[in-house]
């Protein structure tokens, strides 16, 4: 019996690094994987031409010609579901997600937020970090709730602020960390080793602890 390659949806808002960085993983067979599609809420992503030059499918489902956020979810879900993924993947995805979306794909919808969640969900996380003197900055992959930036983590990587550090500076020197912490993220899910139960992650049926594993990179 052949089982097929896990299979992967990626949703996209913008430039689309992270969503690379699984087309690389997958390319250097440190994700065994295949990208069903990649679909954006935004029709000029520039993401979207990259997914195209790798030969990935891309979809458009422009959130402005709906209504409101539970009409855009519902014909979002519909298209993510023609895919048939085993994940979907959050790579700069830029709409809330009403639980229209999120209960459908409850326990296999993954996000990567630029702070050591639960610090700073929402927006302007690296300057918000630098305000609060913080010694450190990071980024968590989590299972995606109803709760903005407040699922489950999975796995987070940390990086020293350092007393020089802009909000942009902070951001670079963190995005290629990202890169690699996502796929390593998403493989660990595709193992079939996490457990997620009444909001709780287990991992090989241990407890994790409440801020996901402590990813070092490679
Ligand atoms: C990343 O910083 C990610 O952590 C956040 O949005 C940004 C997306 O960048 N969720 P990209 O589109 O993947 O380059």
């Amino acid at each position: 019996m052949t089982t097929r390659e896990p299979r992967l949806v990626l949703l996209i808002s913008g430039r689309g690094s992270n969503m690379e960085a699984f087309i690389r993983a997958i390319e250097g067979e440190t994700l065994q994987a295949t990208i069903g599609a990649v679909i954006s809420n935004e029709p000029d992503a520039a993401g979207l031409y990259i997914a195209e030059q790798a030969g990935i499918q891309t979809r458009v489902v422009p959130h402005r010609e709906y209504s409101n956020r539970e009409a855009f979810d519902a014909a979002l879900a519909t298209e993510v579901a023609a895919h048939d993924p085993d994940l979907v993947i959050l790579a700069g995805f830029m709409r809330i997600l009403t639980p229209v979306f999120v209960d459908r794909f409850a326990g296999k919808l993954l996000n990567i937020h630029p702070s050591l969640l639960p610090k700073y969900p929402g927006l302007h996380t690296h300057q918000r970090a630098i305000d609060a003197g913080d010694s450190e900055a990071g980024a968590t992959v989590h299972y995606v709730t109803s709760q903005l930036d407040g699922g489950p983590p999975v796995m987070q990587v940390r990086l020293p602020i350092r007393s020089e550090d802009t909000a942009e500076s902070l951001a670079a020197r963190l995005l290629p960390l990202e890169h690699q912490l996502y796929p390593a993220a998403a493989a660990l899910h595709l193992s079939g080793r996490l457990h997620l139960s009444n909001g709780l992650l287990e991992l090989d049926g241990e407890p994790l602890p409440a801020t996901g594993i402590d990813w070092r990179p490679l």
